[in-house]
């Protein structure tokens, strides 16, 4: 089993820092994309040949030279659920760099074949197992690290180390390991910024699944590693050049998302004190603070697809090989879909939104991040009384364009 090394990177690194870079420093994209939506449901930019922006960071990548961008939910809705014209293989050229061929870059019929095997990991029952042991003992613990101060900064101290410490637990990770798993974490995730960072950080993760993987063939456990190992569709079973591209995907799709979900969840209720109130005297609201919370401001703005064939959308005409963006952000604001789309607002007659995305890639991790927001969420409430936002905070705030979340949340309590 590898563990952490007494000159391990991991000393003095800061992911926090990467991560606030990471999300950009657009405070409210949100006018933007309504200009652009009253406008057109679908954007188009040409970005001229040769001059266009690359896929990936080498020479030999194909350029993007024509953008589409759909900013609203109907139509958002329906380039998600139609995998025949709007191919999900793109993300090859991104994703794929650093993580090997996923389910996210999958088409049909791989991608239900695929797919079908590691959902059985995340079938309700399993995730019922996961629910105290794993999930409430991690933001227990995390808690009782502040719980006595009366004051703490609910981002480095609860969000931001809250998933991947879940993840880790779900693939039963020795604990002397978490450090350097957070530190490969943060890098892979980081590959927008930082390309060979996310690259370095890939090989060192398969090496260390590797062991992992091997040590569950010898010895089956109770964890996730276990269940794909073992999972089972019409005589097929995952072999490890398949596993560990997964498992490489579960960082980004299952820790980030859920850190900045949860953080923007309790930012949405700190800053509208009468709801938090609410919510903190009937429990029966959590479910639809979190739907709200995720509709409001979703984590992360932009999925991507490339069109098959020449497709007609909302009146434009998108050449087959485009590029398109759909932008989540746009289409959980969508007038046309919500009334006052900016405000949040808990007590909204509908709260559904596109955050999870559509059709044959909506998320498998769903079911989890709701669980892994009610059970943080339900324990702030708990053992934190008469929270509040700190008075002196400065200017506590939600950015990001790519991704989107508060970088600080100052908080005092009784
Ligand atoms: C609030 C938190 C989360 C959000 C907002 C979110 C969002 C999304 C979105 C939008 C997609 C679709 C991407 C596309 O169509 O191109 C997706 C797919 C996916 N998510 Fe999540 N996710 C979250 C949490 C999780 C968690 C906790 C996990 C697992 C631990 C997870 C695992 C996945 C996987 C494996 C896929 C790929 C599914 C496929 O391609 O069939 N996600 N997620």
């Amino acid at each position: 089993m590898v563990s952490q090394q007494d000159d391990a990177p991991e000393a003095g690194y800061d992911p926090m820092r990467q991560f606030a870079e990471l999300a950009g420093d657009v405070r409210d994209p949100y006018p933007m994309f309504a200009g652009i939506r009253a406008d057109t449901p679908v954007l188009h930019v040409e970005l001229g040949a040769g001059s266009g922006v690359r896929y990936r960071h080498d020479e030999n990548a194909p350029r993007i030279s024509s953008l589409f961008t759909v900013t609203s939910y109907e139509l958002a809705q329906q380039v998600l659920t139609d995998n025949a014209r709007f191919s999900s293989a793109g993300y090859e050229m991104t994703m794929g760099q650093v993580m090997g061929r996923t389910i996210l870059q999958m088409d049909a019929p791989e991608h239900q074949r695929h797919r079908a095997l590691v959902a059985k990991a995340f079938r309700t029952r399993v995730l019922d197992q996961w629910s105290d042991a794993i999930i409430g003992a991690t933001v227990g613990e995390l808690i009782d690290g502040f719980a006595g101060d009366g004051h703490a900064d609910l981002i480095p101290q609860l969000t931001f180390p809250f998933p991947v410490r879940v993840i880790a637990r779900i693939l039963g990770l020795p604990e002397a390991d978490w450090p350097r798993f957070l530190r490969l974490s943060t890098q892979l995730i980081a590959v927008m910024r930082n390309w060979e960072g996310a690259l370095a950080a890939s090989r060192e993760l398969r090496g260390y699944f590797a062991e992992i993987i091997a040590d569950r063939r010898r010895h089956t456990r109770d964890d996730l590693v276990s269940q794909l190992i073992s999972a089972e569709v019409d005589g097929h079973r995952l072999s490890d050049e398949e596993i560990y591209p997964f498992l490489l995907l579960l960082l980004p799709a299952g820790a980030e998302t859920t850190y900045r979900s949860s953080s923007n969840l309790l930012f949405g209720l700190l800053s509208n004190p009468d709801q938090l109130e609410a919510v903190r005297a009937d429990r029966s609201l959590v479910p639809q603070a979190i739907e709200e919370a995720l509709r409001w401001e979703t984590p992360l703005l932009t999925v991507a697809r490339s069109a098959t064939e020449d497709v007609e959308l909302g009146g434009v005409r998108i050449p087959a090989g485009s590029f398109v963006a759909i932008s989540l952000g746009a289409a959980n604001r969508d007038p046309g879909q919500h009334a006052e789309p900016d405000a949040f607002d808990i007590f909204r007659e509908r709260t559904q939104h596109i955050s999870f995305g559509d059709g044959a890639h909506k998320c498998l991790g769903m079911h989890l991040a709701r669980l892994e927001m009610r059970v943080l969420l339900n324990a702030v409430l708990d053992r934190l009384p008469g929270l509040r936002l700190d008075p002196g905070a400065d200017d506590p705030h939600i950015h990001g364009l790519i991704f989107r979340s508060p970088p600080n949340l100052p908080v005092r309590f009784d």
